[in-house]
């Protein structure tokens, strides 16, 4: 038998051994299962013949139409599809595939021009292996005093779009490089400034070393792990987080149960985290708040204009999939408490399966008070603890790392919050220089400022499909209106269209988007609405001529709304990676669509200035950033009013609270 012979063989046999009506998935959104994506895989390489080439870029649930998720019901015949990515590197043609695992065939398959896929992860390895085995690039850094090529570190940076022709059609990295003093040294502390290998990714091949000139290494080491911490401060006792009966909350495969919520999860390759369909219990009824939110974009646009800096901004999600990305975590160090752990699945680029084990964080959290009143003259105090539920995942970019956390709170509010933190990115510059476009962290070593810029997408459901978005400011009344000068009111506009509503942040108006349905009012007659409530944010600093704002023109404006459509889901387009530009939420949005009324999705963006510290280095402390959706006019009074009393000195041998009066 020939090896391809075999191949197929074995291809029939991942075909007829994954039957998915008999594997007992509970819900068309349930994420593929190892056997689904292994028979996906299968049925497209053998009713394609795919060449040895081919490789698989994403490998994910197809999701159902929305009206068919919504009307299921346990039972209810569930017809499962995987969607797939692939590019041949030997043609460097892109294709999308779905494949019915149901049927077991392929549905549809389309070749999708002039795109670029995402960077997998073994080209990571692949490109850095290419790099180092290069002989112009083992001259280049000869040049610098580096002899060992097994010390250096290609991160295999993407190319983004600059308009330039050899680059057309090439699938390309710009690695940057750096050198570690040892196999166990912090490499990020040593640029090997000045080299740029450029790599065609189809080809596996370094096409040029771009050298700008020797700058000398740094002189310092940056080292953080124990090997390197002589002395670690000896004062800090115990402290441990204990459930005796075990979490609030309950799992049904990805469906979670905490209190009053009702969430249900998914995981992709590109985004991470997904959320599905949460609502909250309000007496006898489940209400719907949004029916699918993610990560579906961010950008990190560097400021340093010098010629080897200034192509260096990343989209992490559509670049790089930031789910593929996902660490394993590890109780009592990423998460403390009772934990439930999801595991993520996704594929190699050859197909096969690679699991994250424990991907997803499932824990509750105690955060302080939820609310509190004194009645003086009864002398009753009456105080409530706040808890929250945590759903979270942490992703390592390179030398960086974010984690990504959803909290839901008793009172309704749900929470996003990115943490930032890992190793900056880093540069080498002259002895005595005080660089103007960066920080130096250490001798000689510069941190370039930069930004970091997400974009949320969240398919609003506010009790119902049906939602108009409104904006609000608090505003001084007219002068002709307001004799003793003291009158203000929060004023709000509806946003009608898609253009109408591309808004930004105005802190001094307390600005902020409701989202309304407007077929339902509470007890007072006000449309029930959550509200999208801004944190830190800024603007992106690049000019409108940048090619990074061309690339990712939803940085421009903090919201959209857009009208819902099953195949608008990612703000810079399906495939960022080296695009020019003007794909995504700019592109849809021309039209001017009506959004008021209907089936909506909002386009949070938030972003985040860094001007690195001496204090971010070697390893940066977690600095964060988010929104919130609090229920607005949605209940009829304070929701957690049923929370009941703490047991009395609870989690502690002293009563520590004793109120003298
Ligand atoms: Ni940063």
């Amino acid at each position: 038998m020939t090896l391809a012979q075999e191949k197929t063989k074995e291809n029939e046999k991942n075909i007829s051994s994954a039957d998915p009506s008999s594997t007992g998935i509970s819900h068309p959104l349930e994420p593929l299962t190892p056997d689904e994506i292994t028979a996906a895989v299968a049925i497209v390489k053998a009713q394609k013949s795919l060449a040895a080439s081919v490789r698989f870029n994403t490998v994910t649930l197809k999701e159902p139409p929305k009206q068919t998720v919504l009307s299921f019901t346990p039972g209810d015949r569930i017809d499962r599809e995987a969607f797939i990515i692939l590019l041949d590197n030997a043609t460097a043609k892109t294709y999308e595939a779905v494949v019915s695992l149901t049927q077991r065939q392929v549905k549809s398959w389309l070749h999708i021009p002039n795109v670029q896929p995402a960077i997998m992860l073994d080209e990571f390895i692949e490109c850095e292996q290419a790099v180092k085995a290069n002989l112009d690039f083992q001259a280049a850094i000869a040049k610098r005093g580096i002899t060992d090529p097994d010390l250096v570190m290609v991160d295999p940076w993407s190319a983004g779009n600059y308009g330039i022709e050899e680059e057309a059609g090439l699938r390309l990295s710009r690695a940057l490089c750096w050198v570690r003093a040892n196999p166990t040294d912090h490499g990020y502390a040593r640029p090997i400034e000045g080299v740029i290998p450029v790599v065609d990714l189809n080809k596996m091949e370094v096409i040029r070393v771009e050298d700008y000139g020797v700058i000398p290494l740094p002189p310092k080491d940056g080292n953080y792990t124990p090997e390197y911490i002589k002395h670690y401060r000896t004062d800090i006792k115990p402290l441990e987080i204990v459930q005796p009966e075990g979490p609030s909350f309950e799992v049904n495969d990805h469906e979670i149960r905490w209190q009053k919520w009702k969430i249900r999860i998914g995981f992709t390759p590109r985004e991470g985290l997904v959320l599905y369909d949460v609502t909250y219990r309000d007496g006898d009824s489940e209400r719907p708040i949004f029916y699918r939110a993610s990560l579906a974009e961010m950008t990190v646009p560097y400021g340093d204009p010098q010629p080897h800096h200034y192509r260096k901004n990343a989209f992490d999600v559509g670049e790089y999939g930031i789910g593929s990305l996902a660490n394993s975590l590890t109780l009592g160090c990423d998460c403390l408490g009772e934990i439930y752990y999801f595991d993520g699945f996704i594929t190699n680029s050859r197909g096969e399966v690679a699991k994250i084990e424990n991907a997803i964080c499932l824990h509750e959290e105690d955060f302080g008070i939820l609310w509190k009143h004194m009645d003086w003259r009864t002398e009753q105090t009456e105080v409530r603890r706040s808890r929250r539920l945590v759903i979270s995942f942490i992703a390592t970019v390179g030398n960086y790392e974010y984690g990504f956390y959803w909290y839901f709170y008793q009172d309704g509010t749900i929470q996003y919050e990115v943490k930032l933190t890992g190793v900056l990115s880093t540069a080498a510059v002259p002895p005595g220089e005080m660089p103007k476009y960066g920080t130096l962290v250490a001798p000689q070593l510069c941190a370039p400022i930069h930004q970091h810029i997400f974009n949320v997408r969240i398919d609003m459901a506010i009790d119902g499909t049906n939602n108009s978005v409104y904006e609000v400011d608090i505003v001084p009344e007219d002068d002709h209106q307001n004799p003793y000068g003291n009158a203000f009111y929060a004023k709000s506009t509806l946003l009608p269209t898609e253009k109408a509503a591309q808004r930004r942040i105005d802190p001094m108006k307390s600005r902020y988007w409701k989202i309304v349905n407007p077929s339902k009012t509470n007890e007072m007659g006000y449309p029930t609405a959550y509200k999208l409530m801004p944190g830190e944010n800024t603007l992106p600093m690049a000019t409108p001529n940048a090619s990074v704002i061309h690339r990712a023109k939803y940085m421009s404006q903090h919201l959209w709304v857009t009208p819902y459509s099953a195949d608008e889901n990612f703000p810079a387009g399906n495939y960022p990676n080296q695009h020019p530009g003007g794909d995504g939420l700019p592109q849809w949005t021309q039209a001017d669509r009506p959004i008021e009324d209907t089936d909506i999705v909002v386009w949070y963006t938030f972003a985040h200035s860094h001007s690195p510290r001496a204090e971010d280095w070697p390893v940066m402390p977690v600095a964060t950033l988010g929104f919130k959706l609090k229920p607005l006019n949605f209940f009829n009074e304070n929701p957690a009013n049923d929370v009941p009393p703490s047991p009395k000195n609870h989690g502690s041998k002293k009563a520590c609270c004793t109120l003298k009066s």
